[in-house]
């Protein structure tokens, strides 16, 4: 698995990047392949496409989540390019989780009504103290990533053409094609992929395969 942790905030060295690089080494000792990077609101996000989880972290300054990773939900093309991924979130405030709940993850999550959030917290600036609370959230998140691997795996058929069409594709290829295409049709709601469908994905995201 490929992860990308997109974090912001102002203060170089600061909690949000301490608890950023705390995840990231949870998540590599978990064999996850994880990178992160700072957010700018203008940046394009095309490269999340490469990953199969994005996490986005951020502090909350004067009411509101910090900008650069707003901005670029809002303003940016990070919105368009986290289509369909599965997202991870984290804040980090003064306030209670209760009231982070209510005011400072919706203005996240709005703008994500279209993808998988395996799991969301909020973290106290010295989160770092009680290693216990980090542990549960990345074990959280790695729990339902691979709930949802299952259960995609468990509840989509290949018809006969469309897995002979699959393997005809260089090696190489295979994972990427599949994970499109079972990611394609599990959001439709298909229990089946089929040449049909892989037409269909095809055009819709606009690829160049098969
Ligand atoms: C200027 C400023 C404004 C803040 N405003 C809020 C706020 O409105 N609500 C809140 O819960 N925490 C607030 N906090 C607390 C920060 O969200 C918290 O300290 C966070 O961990 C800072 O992250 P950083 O170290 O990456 O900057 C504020 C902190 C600062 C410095």
């Amino acid at each position: 698995m490929k992860a990308i942790i997109l974090y912001d905030s102002k203060t170089p060295n600061g909690s949000t990047e301490a608890i950023t690089d705390a995840i990231g080494l949870r998540l590599a000792e978990a064999d996850v392949f994880v990178e992160k990077a700072k957010c700018k609101a203008m940046a394009d996000y095309s490269f999340v496409k490469d990953y199969d989880l994005v996490i986005l972290g951020a502090p909350v300054y004067y009411f509101i989540v910090a900008s650069h990773l707003l901005g670029a939900l809002i303003h940016g093309n990070l919105k368009k390019n986290l289509k369909r991924k599965k997202v991870a979130l984290f804040l980090t405030c003064g306030s209670s989780e209760t009231m982070a709940a209510v005011l400072y993850l919706p203005q996240l999550k709005i703008h994500l009504v279209s993808n998988k959030i395996l799991a969301e917290k909020t973290f106290a600036p010295d989160a770092l103290s009680d290693g216990d609370v980090l542990d549960s959230f990345v074990d959280d998140m790695l729990y339902q990533y691979n709930k949802s691997l299952k259960s995609r795996f468990l509840s989509l058929i290949w018809s006969d053409e469309a897995l002979e069409l699959l393997q005809s594709l260089p090696f190489f290829m295979q994972g990427k094609i599949r994970t499109m295409a079972e990611e394609y049709a599990e959001e439709r709601g298909y229990r089946e992929i089929t040449l049909k469908v892989l037409d269909e994905a095809r055009e819709s995201l606009g690829s160049t395969y098969c």
